[in-house]
Parts: C-alpha cells; structure tokens; sequence
C-alpha cells in the first residue's frame, strides 16, 4: 500500500501537561507524507481530540469492550469512543492479552463492536520468545488472525493489522526486517484468502521500532507502517519514524 501509516499507542504514559507539550510538538512538525495517529489513555481523549481537531493527526484508543453498554463496571465501550472523535481503537494488544487474558474469540466481538460505531481497530498479533523458540511463530499469529477474519466475514477488509512479536515488545529488541516481513507475508496471504482487498489493507509492525531502524523495516514490501510505544512519547523521535515511513 501506498501510503504508510504510523501510529503512536502511549500505553500507560502521560499527563495532562505532557501530553499537551507533545501534541503542540507534533502538531509543528506536522505535515508528514504517511497518515499519523496517537492513541491515548481514556481519561485524556477529550482533550486529544480538541488538541487535535484541524490538524492532519487522527487519534484513538487502546482497548474497547465487547458490549455495547450497560452493567459493565470500568469498560469504555466503542460508542463512546467515537463519540470522541476516535479513527483507530488497538485491540488484542499482547499487554491486554497477558495481563488480561483476552482471548482471540474476545478481541474478534471487540473489532465487530468497534467497526459498528465506525473505529478503524488495530488488531495485534504476535508471538511469544517460547513460541518462536518451539517453531510456532505462524501457528500462533495465523490462530489470532484467524478468529478475527471468522468474527469480521467480508468486513475484515476494514481492519489495520499490527504484528507485534511479544519478546520485541519495550525490549529494544526488534524484530530483523527479514523476520518481520517473512509474518507479514504469511498475514497478506492468509488475508488474500479471506478478501479481494488484501493488498490494500495496511499491515503495521511493533516492537522496538525506533528512528534508526524504521526506514528498513519500512521498506518491506509487506511492511506497511509501524505500531510505535516508547519512541512514540518523544516527539522528535516519533517525527522521525514518521519521516522514514514517506
Ligand atoms: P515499543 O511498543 O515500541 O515500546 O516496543 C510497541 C507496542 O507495544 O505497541
């Protein structure tokens, strides 16, 4: 695809102070030839979104429920969301899945929700250092694929993808270009099988992407753009990640 996407998930991090030193940050070294996105912590949305309203920016979150509403103490359902303003919601991060044991059946009924109150979901996939150890780096990623693809039917056309291998997760240890790519063929074609518009799906890499190794991984022919943690809270950093994705 043409047009890479680069997006920010700041995870856990920030404050109203810092978040708003980052977003003016952002917002002058803006515009960038990829599409940029920021997802934040719930609490802070609101003000993302009037920080970021008028600017070429999108924004989002990192998790929705499943339901719809109700009596669901602590979930942020993807009405609200978008009532927010919000184009991406991260589903099935490896974080959400270890500390929360969510399954693959769970972040399929979320990217269902979130894609009927019109969120873009990223959905994560990725292996563990024991899976690809025992030789099971396909098995596992296709597995989280494929709930996905079951739950979504033709509509998984409408989805952003993110490999994140877990053991390159705040690590620093990225994934070599040669290796990402080699998941995100084995992603393209089981996403071939499933829709006519697989070529046009974008298909983000995370872990440990950072200014210096972005441009190579980038440049993958399956590598559509990048799920960006750490490097994403400082400004520059994430400038230049997203200048290596034009
Ligand atoms: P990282 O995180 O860039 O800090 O490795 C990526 C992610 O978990 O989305």
């Amino acid at each position: 695809m043409a047009n890479k996407l680069v997006v920010g998930n700041w995870k856990m991090n920030g404050s109203r102070a810092s978040n708003a030193a980052l977003l003016e940050a952002l917002k002058s070294l803006q515009p960038w030839s990829c599409r940029v996105a920021v997802c934040a912590p719930f609490p802070y949305l609101g003000e993302t979104a009037l920080s970021l309203q008028g600017s070429s920016i999108a924004w989002g979150a990192q998790d929705c429920s499943a339901q719809e509403k109700g009596a669901f103490t602590g979930e942020v359902s993807a009405g609200m969301l978008s009532e927010f303003g919000c184009t991406y919601v991260i589903l099935g991060h490896s974080e959400r899945r270890q500390y929360h044991a969510e399954p693959d059946a769970l972040v399929a009924d979320k990217a269902k929700v979130a894609l009927a109150h019109r969120l873009t979901p990223i959905v994560c996939v990725g292996e563990t250092l024991a899976e690809r150890d025992a030789g099971q780096t396909e098995a596992v990623v296709k597995r989280q694929l494929s709930a996905v693809i079951h739950g979504l039917g033709h509509c998984i056309s409408q989805i952003v993808v993110a490999y994140e291998p877990v053991w390159a997760i705040g690590t620093g240890r990225t994934a070599t270009p040669e290796q990402a790519q080699s998941v995100h063929a084995v992603l393209r074609s089981q996403l071939r099988a499933a829709t006519q518009k697989a070529g046009d799906m974008a298909l983000l890499y995370g872990g440990s992407v950072k200014a210096d190794n972005a441009a190579t991984l980038f440049a993958q022919p399956d590598i559509d753009g990048g799920l960006i943690g750490g490097a994403s809270l400082v400004a520059a950093d994430f400038n230049a990640i997203c200048r290596a994705a034009g």
